[in-house]
């Protein structure tokens, strides 16, 4: 099964749009500069919508350019072929996004003052909006049901690898003052309060209207129906959209109807084993 993805450092990729050399240079090459502002996950924890309040933060509330420029124009993946090719080349400050684990992020970033922001979601919805979304993508391993895509990734045999060496690779950089940690869940929870604390991490101030502003346009709703955000830009020759959409139900706790009671059990047993190196407590799902 492994020629389903490109692998890199034991990291499984999407055969296209992903490059070998591309990827080594990214980590070893790309140079992070103090002003640049990152958006980090792994796959399906909300990364979206992280694009999409910075993006609004950054334009202080005025929607026109996310109602006409793609998210992944304005805020590459650095990781991707054409993100990389877009980001060597664009001069003043970056929004970048990634989904790359600690490992494979440029190490330039390491010794820089660029802020980042790393979205989590309880992975039990990770894998729940996974299993729907991986079916669209062309080039990766496709789930054909729900039971294969858990067992792949608990195995970590998913496109991105392990979620729990993401998050635990991830949170070595906790306390850092250019970190920000933030989850899906608390954006749910308060999406208001959520807005205020990333525009002060990003040292932003905004105008009550212009906030405003920023909430309106971050809603799943107007999100879902603005073509610059709900991916149905992609190409085919990436994703087959017939099968499903990037913005699917938007809510939290979705696990729940699709887990079976024994499938529960073991996450638990394996989630605590592998997050034993972490507070308890540290996420709003625990
Ligand atoms: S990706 O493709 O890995 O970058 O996906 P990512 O953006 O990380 O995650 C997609 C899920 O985030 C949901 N989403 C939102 N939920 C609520 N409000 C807003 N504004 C929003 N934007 C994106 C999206 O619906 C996916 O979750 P599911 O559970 O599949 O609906």
């Amino acid at each position: 099964m492994a020629s389903d993805y490109l692998w890199f450092e034991g990291i499984p990729f999407p055969q296209v749009e992903y490059r070998i050399e591309n990827l080594r240079s990214v980590r070893d090459e790309f140079v992070v500069r103090d002003e640049d502002v990152i958006t980090l996950s792994y796959p399906k924890s909300g990364t979206h919508w992280v694009i999409e309040i910075i993006s609004m933060i950054h334009s202080k509330g005025d929607s026109s350019w996310v109602q006409s420029v793609p998210n992944w124009d304005r805020s590459p993946w650095i990781e991707s072929t054409a993100g990389y090719e877009r980001l060597k080349n664009q001069k003043g400050p970056r929004l970048f996004t990634s989904h790359l684990p600690i490992q494979l992020f440029p190490k330039s970033f390491f010794n820089s003052k660029a802020k980042a922001i790393y979205i989590n979601r309880n992975p039990r919805d990770v894998i729940t909006s996974g299993f729907y979304y991986w079916r669209t993508i062309k080039h990766v391993r496709n789930p054909d049901t729900f039971e294969q895509f858990f067992e792949w990734f608990l195995q970590g045999n998913v496109t991105f690898g392990s979620w729990f060496d993401h998050i635990n690779g991830w949170l070595q950089m906790r306390g850092k003052e250019n970190f920000m940690i933030i989850s899906y869940e608390e954006l749910h929870q308060d999406i208001r309060a959520s807005v205020e604390k990333i525009s002060q991490f990003l040292g932003k101030k905004l105008g009550p209207e212009e906030f405003d502003s920023v909430l309106k346009n971050v809603s799943f709703e107007v999100m879902k129906n603005n073509k610059m955000s709900n991916f149905s830009l992609a190409p085919d020759s990436f994703v087959d959209h017939s099968k499903g959409k990037l913005m699917r139900k938007g809510v939290v706790g979705d696990w729940k109807h699709h887990f079976t009671v024994a499938q529960s059990e073991t996450f638990d047993k394996i989630y605590k084993e592998k997050m034993a190196g972490l507070p308890q407590g540290l996420f709003p799902w625990e």
